[in-house]
């Protein structure tokens, strides 16, 4: 194909939000790169273009430093607009700090923040040389900005998430053409991340009640219902007005 179209670079595509993700930017006529540990679970695509790595992003820098050389690989007339976005995330069992795995503690905060903060700079430098529209949406959540007992690792990866962010906002608004870049909690969505929370140990999880609630009540956003908001908040004209957001808040 040789008109120009957009293309986005997605992480964690291959179940929950990230899949509903898939699923829409194949349908809107992205051309989408996704990378996640099993591809072989990714909605099938008919565009050839499409592409899925096999990657973990516990170990992000080869894959930070491949993407880097994919993108300087476009060929610029076939490029409408370039997004990344950081949406895998990796859980620690819920419980205490004192009580998590330290092996466990080192792959989250490596998919989850390590990778989001290298991806993100390999998108930047390599989409530079590109003029067209840039943006970067980081998957934050509530709990990067309210503490909770028994989920210390992602509170700070998300928090983390959040304000690495607002400083890198701060630089590309420095650039005529910097990049536009925001942290948006997703609201409550039903997939893998809420079982496992909801299906923890009462015991070293005090907060499990409140996720099984959750699910008991109906109040679980579907997959495919979140992706549309992501996307709609994506689409935006003040995308990256505000860095830190809520895909909740009154647009
Ligand atoms: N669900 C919620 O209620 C909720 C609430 C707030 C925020 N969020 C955020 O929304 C995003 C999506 O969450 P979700 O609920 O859809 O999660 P999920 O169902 O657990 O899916 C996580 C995705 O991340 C990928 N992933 C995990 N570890 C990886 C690794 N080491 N390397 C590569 N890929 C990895 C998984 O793919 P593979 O297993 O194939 O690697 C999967 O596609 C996350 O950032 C999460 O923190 C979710």
């Amino acid at each position: 194909m040789n008109t120009a179209r957009p293309v986005t670079i997605l992480t964690g595509a291959s179940r929950g939000m990230g899949r509903a993700l898939a699923e829409l930017l194949l349908q809107r006529g992205h051309r989408l790169l996704t990378l996640q540990r099993h591809p072989s679970l990714l909605p099938a695509a008919h565009d050839t273009d499409a592409q899925a790595w096999a990657v973990d992003l516990s170990d992000p820098l080869p894959v930070a430093e491949r993407l880097q050389a994919w993108i300087a690989a476009l060929a610029p007339s076939q490029v409408s607009a370039l997004t990344l976005i950081n949406n895998a995330a990796l859980l620690v069992e819920p419980g205490p700090l004192a009580a998590a795995d330290l092996g466990a503690i080192s792959r989250a905060t490596r998919a989850s923040l390590e990778a989001p903060l290298l991806l993100t700079a390999a998108f930047l430098r390599a989409s530079a040389a590109y003029a067209v529209p840039r943006k970067v949406l980081n998957i934050s959540s509530g709990l990067g900005r309210h503490a909770m007992a028994g989920s210390a690792v992602y509170c700070a990866d998300k928090a983390g998430m959040d304000h690495f962010s607002r400083a890198v906002a701060l630089e590309e608004s420095a650039h005529a053409a910097g990049a536009a870049i925001v942290s948006l909690a997703p609201g409550i969505i039903d997939t893998d991340m809420q079982v496992q929370l909801r299906s923890a140990d009462a015991m070293a999880f005090p907060e499990q009640q409140r996720f099984a609630d959750y699910k008991a009540e109906g109040r679980l956003d579907s997959p495919h219902s979140a992706a549309e908001k992501l996307l709609a908040y994506l689409d935006r004209p003040d995308f990256g007005r505000k860095v830190v957001a809520d895909v909740r808040e009154p647009g």
